[in-house]
């Protein structure tokens, strides 16, 4: 197993493409979903420095809180609430520029300002969502929508 994850770019594009490769070899020697996505929050905060990033679980009909980096956050979100909920009724990723302008966004932590959320899908039904908070408005872009996806893709086919 790796021991560590070793960036060295300065650009975000970059440092997304050395990171998700190093993400995949260290996921795919351990079978342990929690173990799993415990180190990918762990690497995207120290990475990026997110003020919070983790993923929430689907169980029954809600999100459960599950591995992430950051403040402590709310432990259960519902099917169609908040940016995570919504998330996953459309099955579609979020990006949020202003929480304040999304409707029904759910403050865990006052200090959060915008917010992306992504679902996770194994065999066409969303099983996660990865959700990551900025403490600046309009922290997160289109690269960050893209290499996100790139790695919840990855992770739904091949560690859930
Ligand atoms: N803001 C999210 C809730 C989760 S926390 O940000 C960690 C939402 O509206 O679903």
């Amino acid at each position: 197993m790796a021991e560590s994850i070793l960036i060295e770019a300065n650009t975000k594009s970059e440092k997304y493409k050395q990171l998700i490769p190093q993400l995949q070899s260290l996921c795919i020697s351990e079978s342990n979903l929690i173990a799993n996505l415990a180190n990918v929050s762990a690497a995207l905060k120290s990475t990026f420095h997110f003020f919070w990033v983790g993923f929430y679980l689907v169980e029954n009909e809600s999100l459960v809180l599950g591995p992430f980096q950051g403040p402590i956050a709310c432990t259960r979100i519902a099917f169609g609430k908040g940016v995570c909920g919504t998330a996953w009724k459309n099955e579609k990723a979020i990006l949020v520029m202003n929480v304040d302008e999304f409707p029904g966004h759910i403050a865990c932590s006052s200090e959060s300002k915008s917010e992306i959320v992504i679902p996770i899908i194994k065999n066409n039904a969303v099983v996660a969502v990865l959700d990551v908070d900025s403490d600046e408005i309009g922290h997160f872009d289109q690269d960050d929508m893209n290499y996100l996806t790139e790695l919840c893709t990855w992770l739904g086919q091949s560690c859930f």
